[in-house]
């Protein structure tokens, strides 16, 4: 990914893996995660899985924005949790980019995410320069 994602650094979601169309994330769920009911705040594992999104649609020169995501929140996690996020691209055309983002702790699904991303173009030459 060009350019450095702040918040990613800032929640400490370490990059594992990524190529064009595929990334895995992981990150350690510490108390400031954790909401109200001692669970992990579903802030934070959507955050999770945006990270996940973004390293596999912004891969080398690629720059793509997310302007639709969906997340299902099917198991809870807790302090101590390590969770990975892991990207697929399924569907790739001109203008769009479609991923589907697993979130797991280990074996265990813990929400599924599903994003779709503008791919920015590459900006033209203004007929004015010279
Ligand atoms: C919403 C939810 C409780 C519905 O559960 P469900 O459809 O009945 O699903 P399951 O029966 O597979 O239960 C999933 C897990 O939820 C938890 N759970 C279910 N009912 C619970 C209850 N009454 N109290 C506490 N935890 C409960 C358990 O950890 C359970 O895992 P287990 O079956 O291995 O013990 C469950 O999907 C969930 O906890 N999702 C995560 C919610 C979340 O983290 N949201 C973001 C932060 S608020």
């Amino acid at each position: 990914m060009k350019g450095t994602d702040y918040f990613r650094e800032f929640l400490g979601v370490k990059v594992l893996d990524a190529k064009d169309g595929y990334a895995k994330v992981s990150m350690q769920i510490a108390k400031e995660h954790t909401n109200s009911v001692g669970m992990t705040h579903g802030g934070v594992v959507f955050a999770l899985a945006d990270c996940a999104f973004a390293e596999a649609v912004n891969f080398g020169e690629k720059q793509a924005v997310a302007v639709q995501v969906g997340i299902n929140f099917l198991k809870p996690s807790v302090e101590g949790d390590v969770l990975t996020a892991e990207a697929v691209r399924i569907s790739e055309g001109k203008t769009f980019a479609l991923c589907d983002v697993k979130v797991s702790k280990g074996d265990r699904l813990i929400a599924s995410f599903s994003g779709l991303a503008y791919k920015l173009q590459p900006e033209k030459p203004s007929s004015n320069s010279q």
